[in-house]
């Protein structure tokens, strides 16, 4: 969440930025958490790389391991994490995570 908010606030513009968390159940009662601006937006081809680590476009302001990280808590968790973005609209960030624990999704290495 502190990355995802620390993302949409350094995207908004100044003095019109909107930041919005929002949260529910899906039917089948899994918590989806969204995260959504009206700032700058992703580019389409920006997109499918913003999940990698060290994919920043902040320069030496960015470390682009920030929604790594975030995928991969999200995915420990046996969740998901999606983006829908438009160029200079906005962007959402969508979290869905099951309410039970599920040891199917742990895999552990050591
Ligand atoms: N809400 C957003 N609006 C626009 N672009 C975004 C948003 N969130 C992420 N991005 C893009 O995705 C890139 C990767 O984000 P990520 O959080 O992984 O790294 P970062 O913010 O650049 O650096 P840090 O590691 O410090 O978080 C950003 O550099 C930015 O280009
Ligand atoms: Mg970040």
């Amino acid at each position: 969440m502190t990355n995802l908010l620390l993302n949409s606030g350094e995207a908004v513009p100044e003095n019109k930025g909107i930041v919005k968390i929002e949260g529910a159940l899906s039917q089948n009662k899994d918590l989806i958490i969204t995260v959504s601006d009206n700032g700058k937006g992703i580019p389409s081809d920006d997109i499918e790389h913003i999940f990698e680590p060290f994919f920043t476009t902040k320069g030496y302001r960015g470390t682009g391991l920030g929604l790594s990280v975030t995928k991969k808590i999200v995915e420990e968790h046996g969740g998901n994490i999606q983006v829908v973005s438009e160029k200079d609209k906005g962007t959402k960030f969508i979290i869905t995570l099951p309410q039970t624990n599920t040891e199917v999704n742990r895999k552990e290495t050591f």
